[in-house]
């Protein structure tokens, strides 16, 4: 089977090294191509340096632009890769503009197309990635759920047929790279103090970083707690803060470059708490047992709030020290699966083949 992979974003690179690694330990083919959606070391490539992925056969370098223009562009060079390499399965990664435009440069010219976390919905139709998912989900011929709820999801919107839960494949990645921090810890940033109490914090969405209040409110939150906030700025949000005049170093934040995966893990396991918008970054506080809190006014990863580690605060009103201070409770559920998403998404897709 040859299965043409198409990433672009930092969360897609984390997704990608365990279906690399499972094709590869089935004996199947795998093509990459990288969008280049994101292009900075930080944002790419040391991904495929610490997971083990190989470089990709393509890059597109596409580069950041206004949404219509980046998917645009992207849309037409995936077009001609596909031609190229007749792939049995496009497969393509969550919620980003990539995923949308090669969901659609593949149903046009009648290719396979498998979509890795599908069902995954906020209702929040605000979000670029809302309309991402969800026509991804609709275009595709094969949807690799990670839990139970997005199953629900698409069977409520009627693709049942096309449906297989798989787990979640990030959990794969989350757990192997947290046994590997465990054994052996990676070398941090400079200044990354490793004794005394910390909060990791994440913040990029569109939705929090592009208006100036709303920025203005989060960092003065972030900056009022009394457990030190280390902050890893991703580059819309430097962007956005320097656009709107603000400083990201303020009261008790500390900023830093995004970590590599291997760091980011390791700052999670040993960090009092989390408070991020990242969907990735709610689910891996949840799996190391960090409590975290979200701020939006909703989760798709809703497991992770009903099981008791996450707490939804869009409107930053909850004082972080006592979210953090709170007892919890190890919750006996998996819903994110036991970190063999990867190898059921590859034989659910070798089933497909054979079946359809
Ligand atoms: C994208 C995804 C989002 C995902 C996030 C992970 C979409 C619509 N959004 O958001 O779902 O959670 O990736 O990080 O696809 N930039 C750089 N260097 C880079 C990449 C981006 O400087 O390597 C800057 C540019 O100013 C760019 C901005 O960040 O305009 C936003 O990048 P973009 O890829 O458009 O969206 P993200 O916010 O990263």
């Amino acid at each position: 089977m040859r299965v043409l992979s198409v990433v672009g974003a930092r969360p897609q690179f984390v997704k990608l090294a365990p279906i690399h690694h499972a094709l590869v330990a089935a004996g199947h083919q795998h093509i990459i191509v990288h969008t280049g959606q994101h292009y900075d070391r930080d944002m790419s490539d040391i991904f495929f340096e610490d997971l083990g992925i190989p470089h990709p056969d393509e890059n597109l370098a596409v580069g950041s632009a206004a949404h219509g223009r980046q998917t645009a562009a992207m849309l037409e060079l995936l077009e001609e890769s596909f031609l190229r390499h007749t792939p049995d399965w496009v497969l393509v990664y969550g919620d980003t503009n990539s995923t949308l435009a090669a969901s659609i440069a593949a149903v046009k010219i009648h290719q396979r197309l498998a979509h890795l976390e599908a069902g995954l919905r906020s209702f929040n139709r605000q979000m670029p990635e809302e309309h991402n998912r969800v026509l991804t989900d609709h275009a595709a011929d094969l949807l690799l759920a990670p839990t139970d709820v997005a199953a629900q999801h698409l069977a409520t919107e009627g693709l049942s047929g096309r449906t297989v839960v798989v787990g979640d494949v990030m959990t794969d990645v989350c757990y192997s790279t947290r046994d590997r921090v465990q054994q052996s810890a990676p070398k941090m940033p400079n200044g990354w103090n490793v004794e005394g109490e910390y909060v990791v914090s994440t913040i990029h969405r569109q939705e929090n970083t592009d208006d100036a209040q709303r920025l203005s409110k989060i960092l003065a939150y972030l900056a009022a707690s009394t457990v030190p906030v280390r902050l890893l700025a991703h580059p819309r949000l430097k962007a956005k803060a320097e656009e709107f005049g603000l400083q990201l170093t303020q009261g008790n934040i500390s900023v830093f470059d995004p970590l590599s995966y291997p760091q980011l893990m390791h700052a999670v396991l040993n960090a009092k708490g989390v408070v991020t918008d990242s969907g990735g970054l709610q689910k891996e506080a949840f799996l190391l047992r960090t409590p975290c809190i979200t701020v939006r006014t909703e989760t798709e990863w809703v497991e992770t709030v009903t099981l008791g580690w996450n707490v939804l605060d869009a409107e930053c009103v909850l004082t972080i020290d006592e979210v953090l201070n709170k007892s919890y409770a190890k919750p006996t559920e998996h819903p994110y699966g036991m970190g063999i998403a990867a190898a059921r998404a590859v034989r659910a897709m070798e089933e497909a083949l054979v079946h359809g």
